[in-house]
């Protein structure tokens, strides 16, 4: 899988890209991440990306230009499943759009800015609309982070134990168990008891009892989405 990010602040993402699973996973061949600058595909002296909106309202907009000529040389290149853009007005992201997008081939994310892009981007060029959530950050690139690891951490053989991805919280519209390591007795704090049993069957029961209760009690929206 191939993932192309657009931005106009590559620093902010370069440090995240290249760390720890990110990274391991890139070194692996199981994913290419790529960060383009948008400033340069621009034509003027002070590589500028942005101007003034018509209509006279406030703040500035990013161009259509030099995100039209970045995103058309990537396609030049190879199909892409998908452009997507961040932005608070998107589809909400969540766990299944990650293991939906995880099977893309190639995707670019373009880091938006919120009221700051033409809006003849979004109608032309973009395919797809993702929000992390009901805020409004300073610019995209977080939500293109975040995306970005939640999409290629579920990408066979990035997690070691691929279990593990298939059993974190979210997978199954249910929360995860608590989980616990040596020593059984921290001052006291005791592992629970079950779990020292090496009774499987058990052991299975409780995690699955564990989850009912945890999402019951801390995410109820999600079981009525499990139709329970
Ligand atoms: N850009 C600014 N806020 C955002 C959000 N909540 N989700 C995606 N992109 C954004």
């Amino acid at each position: 899988m191939r993932i192309d990010i657009i931005t106009v602040l590559p620093e902010m993402l370069e440090g995240f890209i290249n760390q720890s699973i990110l990274l391991r996973a890139q070194k692996k061949g199981l994913v290419e991440i790529h960060i383009h600058n948008l400033r340069d595909y621009t034509h003027n002296k002070h590589r500028k990306v942005d101007d003034y909106p018509f209509g006279g309202f406030a703040g500035m907009v990013m161009q259509c230009q030099p995100i039209d000529e970045c995103i058309s040389a990537l396609k030049a290149e190879r199909h892409y499943d998908e452009i997507i853009f961040t932005t608070p007005d998107g589809e909400q992201f969540n766990q299944p759009m990650a293991n939906q997008l995880s099977m893309a081939e190639n995707l670019i994310i373009l880091c938006g800015h919120y009221k700051g892009v033409d809006y003849r981007i979004r109608e032309y060029l973009i395919t797809k609309e993702i929000s992390i959530g009901d805020y409004v950050l300073t610019g995209g690139e977080l939500a293109a982070a975040a995306i970005t690891d939640a999409v290629v951490r579920v990408i066979p053989g990035v997690i070691g134990d691929e279990q593990s991805a298939l059993s974190d919280s979210f997978q199954d519209n249910l929360l995860a168990a608590p989980i616990y390591s040596r020593p059984a007795d921290y001052k006291g704090w005791k592992v629970p008891e079950i779990l020292l049993s090496g009774n499987e069957a058990k052991i299975k029961e409780w995690e699955l009892n564990q989850a009912y209760e945890r999402t019951r009690r801390l995410r109820p929206d999600l079981l009525n989405k499990k139709g329970e």
